[in-house]
């Protein structure tokens, strides 16, 4: 068995990867006798881009029917993403979304099997559990706002869910992820070295201190229920 985890943070020890790791412990835990292989990949070692229309994924009888025939770094680790058992995905929010480098593995990844036909059927090779985790800076209050998320002209909506829409896309083409959300992140080393005086470091430390174990447990419970 393998299961992958997505790195779509630049930071390879921070929120987001501590987070896909506490997962990836719980799947081994939950594994037990069961052989379970597990790897997370970092994007940002990577190099690659979104998807670049060529549409050989989508071309009747062409040898790339189905699957991404770009060939960058993500080639492989694509071939070898569409067999695993398990995926989580992890992203730091930026501007309101997840970082452009999760956003264009998920374009590569997830495109080649959605089919042009009524619906959007799904021509996935394997239908895998998934699951997301999403760490950002702001409060579970602000994310929750629809006041806040009007100010930034998404009206009627929470900006939370306007983070549905790609889970929708996964859903679809491989399974519905279980989510994970973990709020008011700490982000610096030392909040006094940076300007930063719109958060209150007190506050930040004491979140980090309570809250974020709190969330490692609700990652590792996460990632132990995957492949179950
Ligand atoms: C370019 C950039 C944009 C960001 N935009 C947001 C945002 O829109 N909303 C938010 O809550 N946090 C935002 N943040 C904060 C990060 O989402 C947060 O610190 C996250 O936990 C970082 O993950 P990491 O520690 O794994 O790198 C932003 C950070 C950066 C660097």
């Amino acid at each position: 068995m393998k299961v992958y985890a997505i790195n779509g943070s630049p930071r390879k020890n921070q929120n987001t990867a501590k987070l896909l790791q506490k997962a990836l412990d719980g799947v081994k835990e939950s594994a037990k006798d069961k052989e379970v292989e597990t790897k997370i990949i970092n994007l940002y070692d990577l190099n690659f881009t979104g998807c670049i229309s060529c549409f050989a994924c989508k071309r009747l009888e062409g040898k790339s029917y189905g699957k991404c025939a770009v060939k960058d770094d993500l080639y492989e680790i694509l071939n070898e993403v569409s067999q695993a058992d398990g995926i989580i995905l992890g992203s730091p929010i930026y501007f309101l979304n997840i970082t452009g480098q999760l956003k264009s593995f998920l374009e590569r990844l997830l495109f080649p099997y959605l089919a042009y036909a009524p619906n959007h059927p799904s021509i996935a090779p394997k239908r895998m559990p998934t699951a997301f985790i999403y760490t950002m800076g702001a409060t579970e209050e602000m994310m929750n706002d629809t006041n806040l998320a009007a100010t930034f002209n998404i009206q009627g909506i929470s900006i939370l869910s306007t983070l549905n829409i790609m889970e929708t896309w996964i859903e679809r083409t491989l399974t519905k992820p279980e989510v994970l959300h973990s709020y008011d992140t700490y982000q610096f080393d030392d909040y006094s070295k940076y300007k930063a005086d719109m958060f209150s470091e007190e506050e930040k430390a004491e979140h980090r201190r309570v809250q974020f174990p709190l969330d490692c447990q609700k990652a590792f419970e996460l990632g132990a229920n995957l492949i179950k």
